[in-house]
């Protein structure tokens, strides 16, 4: 990929940790009436591979949230421009995320989830970019921490471009600073 400066993870890492994080939720979640909400478009290949990786019964739906044009960094204002079908009441709630990076994203989502009275309400991302962090989110699963750079790939975009790459890397500064 020519716009990549470097390969953070490979398709085969990120396997190996989806498994991973698919084993340690079915742990935690026997017995329990799992709920998965992907918030989408960026979570989608996670929560595909994901849901397939986590070996109790589950039912899943998908929210899109906006807070951000095209642009790397974030505006901070959340929208729902998608919400889920099924009430929350009672359930067991895992929300799966891409990445979380100054939390000003999530810290809205949860709030809003946690206003419909779910039994549990969790937190599953892919990603992890602490040292953004503009409020207090500590995921209970977390795939990898990352350092502060621009990523893209396996669901991850800048501007809708580049989340069907297998891989994440991190693109050419090249790429956005000649917009
Ligand atoms: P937050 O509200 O700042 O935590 O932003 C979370 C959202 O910003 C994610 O769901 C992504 O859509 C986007 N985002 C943050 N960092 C990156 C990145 O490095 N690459 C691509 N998208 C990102
Ligand atoms: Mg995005």
């Amino acid at each position: 990929m020519k716009e990549l400066a470097e390969i953070l993870l490979t398709p085969e890492q990120i396997a190996a940790r989806v498994q991973e994080l698919g084993a340690q939720i079915t742990k935690d979640y026997q017995g329990k009436n799992l709920v998965v909400i992907g918030i989408l478009k960026g979570a989608l290949p996670f929560m595909a591979d994901l849901i397939r990786q986590i070996k109790v019964p589950l039912r899943y739906d998908l929210m899109a949230v906006s807070s951000y044009g095209a642009s790397t960094k974030t505006s901070g204002a959340v929208q729902i421009l998608k919400d889920i079908e099924m009430g929350l009441e009672g359930e067991d709630v895992l929300v799966v995320e891409d990445i979380i990076d100054t939390g000003l994203t999530l810290n809205y989502l949860l709030r809003n989830l946690q206003a419909r009275h779910p039994a549990s309400l969790k937190v599953c991302t892919l990603l992890d970019k602490p040292s953004r962090r503009e409020v207090e989110i500590t995921p209970e699963y977390n795939g990898f921490v990352i350092p502060d750079r621009f990523v893209v790939g396996y669901g991850l975009d800048y501007a809708e471009r580049f989340r069907e790459l297998p891989m994440i890397g991190v693109l050419k500064p090249e790429v956005y600073q000649g917009k």
